[in-house]
């Protein structure tokens, strides 16, 4: 992918056609692993691709739910905010670590973190 600026520090870490509703791609920045998806209300979210739990990565383990992603691995689920969460069977949510999100805009066909620092 190749790497644009859009201004002081931004960059680009997707274009926008490649993540649609539901859907979760690859990225980084700075040798950082992230993981740019996109909720099915089509609100854009990046973050570290490494669940905090066993650190699966979620463009391989991840699936997008709603306006969650969920490592399916022990099923952890992330809101955009980076909280995590685990859901019983019951329906009971539980506290449980979170992730770190980057600040994300959407602008000229392409998804844009703001870099860290
Ligand atoms: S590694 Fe993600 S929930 Fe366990």
């Amino acid at each position: 992918m190749t790497i644009n600026v859009l201004a002081d520090d931004w960059i680009q870490v997707a274009r926008s056609e490649e993540v649609g509703p539901g859907e979760i791609t690859e990225s980084e920045i700075e040798g950082i692993e992230l993981v740019v998806w996109r909720s099915q209300n089509g609100k854009p979210c990046i973050m570290e691709a490494r669940c905090p739990h066993q650190w699966s990565h979620l463009g391989s383990e991840g699936t997008v739910v709603g306006e969650e992603i969920v490592c399916l691995s022990h099923f952890w689920q992330f809101t955009q905010d980076g909280k995590g969460w685990k859901e019983n069977l019951a329906g009971r949510r539980d506290r449980k670590g979170d992730i770190k999100v980057y600040e994300c805009q959407e602008s000229g066909g392409a998804v844009w973190a703001r870099l860290p620092g």
